[in-house]
């Protein structure tokens, strides 16, 4: 029982109250032989910097361990509430500084007075401002009035520290020892950290940790979590990917309270998720826990991605359906492809070409034979004149040969990773390679200029940075007796504990500034991504456009993602849904799978249900193996037909996903979302893994099993329309299941009440689709008003949004006022002008009770002069004073 009886102010900002509790000395360790791999620290000193900003612990090791290598005696725990809505707590040793995410990559603010310590804690500030330190005796709560986030620091032995919700008293993280178990310990050794904490069991569901498929979205209990980039096809379940995000979102039922928190470290770990206890056991690095108090779902992704980074703009034209394969044979092959997709009206924006354009596989060279200079020039010229784009791969590693000037330029450079002194020998598809170390300022400059020195021969558009985890067809053996190459813990890597350095670059290999591989290995995804996004905004001059596919917390603000190489089977068509919500939440919106799967033939059945599906994934690439049959959609009438109806909506929606890159851009907001994001207090949403909403809105409930007609799909309360046939409808009382038709060339797609959708209209490219008029849907709910947004710019200006640039937002909003549905507009940076103006030549009211034919509807200009009075209006809306507000009469 713990008594208040004493609340100091320190200074405006800062509270910390004294809580004296009866200090539980267990007799923990009494009888121990000493076999266990820690014993805890205990709290030495705590107290305030001057400023009251943060407050820091002193920690003793208790007893020394020598399991998994020896403790590190005296850490040094700093708190602090960074923002309003986010809390970092830090543990470090002491007296050394430990590798952490370099500054340069997640910047965030130093205000830790330990991290180069190099004396001992007695000497430090705090005990020169001896008024702010207390005795180890107490528990000691710290707040900040302005947020909702509570630390405690429980001096019990071990001790432990709890983060709480101020509004709610929720404990969100609580490392308190539990019965004396040392798996619940905080242990801190060179090559193992482990934190744990207790986690509501019956209250909270997780979400993130990735990268993994899983069969379920909310994570189950009983699940260890790898995380250690590797390139392990995502058609394995459970067992470590392509990229590392040690992130999670917390949903506390019953209301919906969001929270998430992340790990900031880039060393391999094993997550222990038990339902009651979440476990991290790292192999290095520090303790860097950063929360983020929502509450909303929205709020959290907000929060997270101020501090790692918004999410990229994506160009308008990656929002249009992709192609690619592995195994195109030629030049002509891949125009036969495009010229098919032309024949069957389905439209296709991209074409890609995988390491087949290559000569012997060497990053920026061209087949001579197959995919020659002169006729890839013309093939790009005629792609680039239908209005489509051709996206092309690179893979990271360098072949070693002294007649491939790359090689020879990135040896003047010494602009690869080493080991021992010399480049790294590793091997891929070419034979041997080296691989440019990104860490190295000198290798980003060789990157960058290879890209431009061969984007001035042939124009792609887009860049697929593939095997960068990185991926090696060899595992060399490891340096004998190192640490590194063959550390203490064993991390569940592969599933089946293959050593660290298994099929990649071994971790004694060196960056520059001799950072070790063991320590950068998960970062490589995302410093290439970063390299190739400063390359190309530099050598195109407009919005890059990057598919990677290994990344790591802060990817999203350089690149998008596909979920690597799935299996053509009915199980990853569902997992899909999961890996795509999970990057929503890594603040990595742009995702999709490979459409119709990529390994093993798919079949037409299940290629029909995959594109109805990956339709409305962010991103939508068909993309298949060498040795698998081909599966373009036209290739089975049912999937042309199916591909031409689903793109069709896809297409029309284009103004919605690329307003939903904005949205993530501004504020991390997922496009793919899942239920709960907007339904947070529908606790019933929580467990769904076979559906999501696009935005807000928008349901989308595929077929996922072979031979199904229908689909049992869950609607949260409110009135939902089939965006196919907008006469029918689902309308939930409160949120339930509902049979639904899903014929063989059908998928449901509902949006709810209460949105207003920009639509425009179908074409086969996106260049096409923006230039039909559009039309407004408003989705009239008697409950709420109706809200939507169309972003509008060129679609390619480098910065989205940003200061000064040509874009408008516009913003509609509907009532319901007696008589009539009011339609009003408001734009924000009216700058965006084309030549064409923007025409809004329909509006459609739909989910009004007892809705009689409108009889018309009257524009006002903002100034409220009288625009024009009937149906069939045109008007342009690129300026604040041309479309304002549409009354509906006739109700
Ligand atoms: C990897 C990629 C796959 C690609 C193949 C050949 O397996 O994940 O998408 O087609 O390499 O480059």
């Amino acid at each position: 029982m713990m008594d208040n009886i004493n609340n100091v102010i320190i200074n405006k900002r800062v509270v910390v109250v004294l809580v004296f509790c009866g200090i539980l000395f267990l007799n923990l360790f009494s009888g121990s032989n000493g076999d266990t791999v820690g014993f805890g620290y205990s709290v030495r000193s705590v107290g305030l910097d001057s400023s009251g900003k943060f407050l820091t612990a002193n920690l003793q090791l208790i007893k020394a361990s020598t399991i998994l290598g020896p403790d590190i005696h005296s850490l040094t725990l700093t708190v602090s509430h960074d923002t309003k809505d986010r809390l970092r707590i830090r543990i470090t040793d002491s007296e050394t500084k430990r590798w952490e995410v370099p500054q340069d990559i997640i910047p965030r603010q130093i205000h830790h007075p330990h991290s180069h310590l190099r004396h001992s804690f007695s000497e430090n500030h705090l005990s020169s401002s001896p008024e702010n330190l207390f005795p180890p005796s107490e528990n000691h709560l710290y707040s900040d009035p302005n947020s909702d986030l509570l630390f405690t620091l429980r001096n019990t032995t071990p001790f432990g520290f709890t983060v709480s919700r101020h509004s709610s008293g929720d404990v969100l993280f609580d490392t308190s020892p539990a019965n004396s178990n040392p798996e619940t310990f905080l242990i801190f050794k060179d090559q193992y950290i482990q934190l744990s904490s207790r986690l509501p069991k019956d209250t909270s569901s997780l979400y993130g940790l990735g990268e993994h498929t899983l069969s379920s979205f909310k994570l189950t209990p009983g699940k260890t979590l790898t995380l250690w980039n590797a390139d392990i096809g995502s058609a394995n379940t459970d067992v470590n990917l392509y990229g590392s995000h040690p992130f999670y979102l917390d949903v506390r039922s019953p209301s919906g309270n969001s929270h998430g928190v992340l790990l900031l470290n880039s060393n391999g770990m094993d997550i222990v998720y038990g339902g009651d206890r979440i476990t991290y056991k790292v192999i290095g690095g520090v303790v860097d826990l950063y929360f983020f108090a929502g509450s909303s779902p929205e709020l959290v992704m907000e929060q997270y991605t101020e501090l790692i980074g918004r999410p990229a703009p994506m160009p308008y034209w990656s929002f249009g359906f992709h192609q690619c394969r592995y195994g195109y044979k030629d030049v002509s092959d891949v125009e036969g492809v495009v010229a098919n997709y032309s024949k069957a009206r389905i439209p296709l924006e991209v074409i890609w070409t995988d390491i087949d354009y290559m000569d012997a596989y060497k990053d920026f060279t061209l087949d001579p034979i197959n995919f020659p200079l002169d006729k890839m020039k013309g093939f790009t010229e005629r792609i680039h004149q239908n209005g489509q784009k051709y996206v092309l791969i690179l893979d990271p590693g360098i072949s070693v040969n002294k007649t491939y000037e790359t090689y020879l330029r990135g040896i003047k450079a010494d602009a690869f990773i080493k080991r021992d002194g010399i480049p790294y020998l590793g091997s891929v598809w070419p034979g041997s390679v080296y691989f440019p170390d990104f860490l190295n300022p000198a290798g980003g400059t060789f990157w960058g200029n290879e890209i431009k020195i061969f984007r001035d021969i042939l124009p792609f558009d887009g860049l697929w940075l593939d095997m960068n985890e990185i991926s090696n067809f060899i595992t060399s053996p490891p340096t004998p007796s190192s640490k590194l190459d063959d550390p203490p813990y064993k991390i569940n890597n592969a599933a089946i504990q293959r050593g660290i350095n298994y099929n990649t670059v071994p971790a004694t290999a060196l960056h520059f500034g001799n950072i070790t591989e063991y320590n950068a290995h998960n970062l490589y995804g995302l410093l290439e991504a970063k390299a190739t996004n400063a390359a190309l905004v530099n050598v195109i001059g407009k919005r890059p456009f990057i598919l990677s596919r290994s990344t790591f917390v802060g990817s999203g603000k350089y690149t998008a993602h596909w979920t690597g190489d799935n299996a053509a089977t009915w199980d990853d068509l569902a997992y899909t849904i999961p890996s795509i919500l999970n990057f929503g939440l890594f603040g990595i919106p742009m995702v999709g799978a490979d459409i119709c799967g990529f390994s093993r033939n798919t079949t037409e059945e299940l290629c029909r249900r995959w594109i109805q599906l990956g339709a409305f994934y962010p991103f939508a690439r068909d993309h298949s193996d060498k040795s698998t049959i081909r599966q373009e959609l036209y290739l089975w009438d049912s999937v042309a037909a199916s591909a031409r109806k689903v793109l069709g909506l896809r297409y029309r929606l284009l103004p919605l996903f690329y307003t939903l890159i904005y949205e993530a851009h501004k504020k991390g907001t997922p496009i793919a979302r899942p239920l709960f994001f907007s339904f947070p207090q529908d606790t019933k949403t929580y467990g769904i893994n076979s559906q999501f909403l696009i935005g807000r809105g928008i349901l989308v409930s595929p077929v996922l099993k072979s031979g199904a007609v229908s689909v049992d799909a869950y609607f949260p309360a409110g009135n939902w329309f089939d965006l196919f046939n907008l006469s029918r409808s689902v309308s939930a009382q409160s949120g339930q299941y509902f049979k639904l038709d899903a014929p063989p060339d059908h998928i449901n797609v509902h949006v709810r009440e209460g949105n207003i959708l920009a639509l425009q209209g179908e074409a086969l490219t996106t260049k096409a689709a923006r230039r039909t008029p559009f039309q407004l849907l408003v989705v009239s709910s008697s409950s709420t008003n109706g809200t939507g947004e169309a972003f509008l710019d060129d679609g390619e200006e480098v910065e989205m949004g940003g200061e000064g640039g040509k874009w408008s937002l516009v913003s509609f909003s509907s009532s319901v006022q007696g008589d009539k549905v009011v339609v009003e507009s408001n734009v924000v940076n009216a700058e965006f002008a084309l030549s064409q103006k923007w025409i809004i030549d329909r509006i459609t009211t739909i989910g009004l009770k007892n809705a009689k034919r409108l009889k018309g509807y009257e524009l006002y200009t903002k100034s409220g002069r009288s625009f024009a009075k009937h149906y069939g209006i045109k008007t342009s809306f690129d300026s604040s004073d041309q479309f304002s507000k549409v009354e509906m009469e006739g109700l």
